[in-house]
């Protein structure tokens, strides 16, 4: 027997090495011990240690070693010697989805990846002041420190998301097998921990509850539509979970008492906004946070009586994590006061919290957001429309008249009458201003401002 001692439980470079090492020698699966350890890899070590000599090329297609990447992660023990299996009867096999034993490695790297998006969206930092908890990792300050308990070996392969995501603030990621610090420059690692050393109730918990209490609908509770959003193994981790539990067993008394407009009058909108704001900074929901710097979130006054909700933020937005600041903004802007509307008197949103761009060369371009795109950012715009409650909401082009309406509009259909809207409110629809900066003609650039000023005067009268 031989025995491979892998340094870490997600060593894929470890498991790659010697596992190319032995399928080439032509050692067969049954002759392997795979196992994890301190001891370094002694690929040929044991009972039946002997040189090895390689006796054939083993070539591994890519698809092979992207799935060995994710399906190492798993907590099987079995994965390493699955792997090697297949490596060493034909790694070919890997496009054979009828094999079984390609079905179960392509069910553990599923498993593997819905962990990672759990940790994702599933990890809550507490606030700490350093303490001696947590020594050796920077100075003295704040540190925000979170607990969670990943299914698989997932942590190291997160770091790095974390690390972009929260870039400038220190963070722990405590876990049972390893703990992540990262301190603004550096990251460590560090032994496991346990849930009694993270941090428990702290003011940034009151936020989320907050939040939760404002945005929750007893009369819309959909218990199955939450378990599949926060699968319960996750609840106790959660701050807002003891909240929701409550919330849940108590909704139907209150269908009609609603939490979010008691929470309002008590004048906790703004920690309700921030709280939600600081979660879609997380936003996964769809592929447009893979390229994008930031979700730009919706600003403006949480009491604000009107909305006006654009496409997406473009790459001036996305630099700025601010809507509209960029040319359209100017233009935006320009018109508003025009129409006699104070920018801080609205709240200014987007249908989408991303930015898409296609790269052509330095330069991002834009690029339309397509039907998915709306719809999966339409939970940010229903909970920022939960919280604001405008009595008018402009739709600036037809991406956020999609929005508004749940529907795909044109803008000539729909555009210069008061509509009602499908969660109630009033609507409008008007041009985008961007539409405006793309105008050639000089004289047909004056004629569509005055008009777009004037859906916009008209909304604000529709509301007054
Ligand atoms: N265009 C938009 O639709 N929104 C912005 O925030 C900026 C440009």
């Amino acid at each position: 027997m031989r025995v491979v001692t892998l340094a870490s439980e997600d060593d894929f470079e470890g498991w790659r090495d010697a596992a190319r090492g032995l399928a080439q020698a032509g050692v067969p699966p049954s002759e392997i011990l795979w196992q994890v350890g301190e001891t370094p890899t002694d690929l040929f070590a044991g009972e039946a240690a002997m040189p090895v000599v390689a006796s054939r090329v083993v070539k591994v297609p890519p698809r092979f070693l992207d799935l060995a990447r994710s399906a190492i992660l798993h907590g099987d023990p079995a994965r390493f010697a699955l792997l090697y299996a297949l490596l060493a009867d034909d790694p070919r096999r890997i496009a054979d989805p009828a094999d079984p034993r390609v079905r179960r490695l392509e069910a553990m790297a599923r498993e593997v990846r819905r962990d990672i998006h759990k940790m994702r969206a599933f990890v809550r930092f507490r606030e700490v002041r350093d303490s001696p908890a947590f020594p050796g990792i920077g100075a003295p300050g704040v540190r925000y420190v979170a607990w969670f308990e990943p299914a698989h070996h997932i942590v190291r392969a997160n770091a790095r998301f974390f690390v972009e995501r929260f870039a400038t603030m220190r963070w722990s990621i405590l876990t049972p097998a390893l703990s992540l610090h990262w301190d603004a420059e550096v990251l460590r690692e560090g032994p496991g921990a346990s849930r009694a050393e993270a941090p428990g109730e702290d003011p940034v918990e009151d936020i989320w509850k907050t939040y939760y209490a404002a945005i929750f609908n007893p009369a819309r509770l959909k218990t199955g539509a939450m378990l599949r959003e926060m699968p319960r193994k996750y609840w106790k981790n959660m701050p807002e979970t003891a909240l929701v539990r409550e919330l849940v067993a108590t909704a139907r008394q209150r269908e009609t008492a609603m939490v979010a407009a008691h929470v309002r009058s008590g004048g906790d909108a703004d920690a309700a906004w921030r709280a939600l704001r600081d979660e879609a900074a997380h936003c996964t929901r769809c592929d447009l946070h893979r390229h994008a710097m930031r979700t730009v979130f919706g600003e403006g006054s949480p009491d604000a009586r009107m909305m006006l909700v654009g496409e997406q933020p473009g790459d001036q937005e996305d630099l700025a994590g601010r809507p509209f600041v960029g040319p359209a903004g100017e233009m935006l802007d320009r018109a508003m006061a025009a129409a006699g509307i104070d920018r801080a008197s609205v709240y200014v949103t987007n249908a989408v919290k991303h930015f898409k761009f296609e790269r052509r060369g330095k330069r991002r371009i834009h690029a339309r957001p397509d039907a998915g795109e709306i719809q999966a950012c339409r939970w940010w715009y229903e909970q920022e429309r939960a919280l604001v409650k405008p009595g008018m909401t402009v739709a600036l082009g037809a991406s956020a008249a999609r929005q508004l309406l749940g529907r795909a509009v044109t803008i000539a259909a729909t555009r210069g009458r008061v509509l009602e809207l499908p969660e109630g409110g009033l609507g409008w629809v008007t041009i985008h201003p961007s539409y405006l900066l793309r105008l050639p003609d000089r004289a047909k650039a004056e004629d569509e401002f005055a008009a777009f000023v004037e859906d916009l005067a008209a909304a604000a009268k529709a509301l007054a």
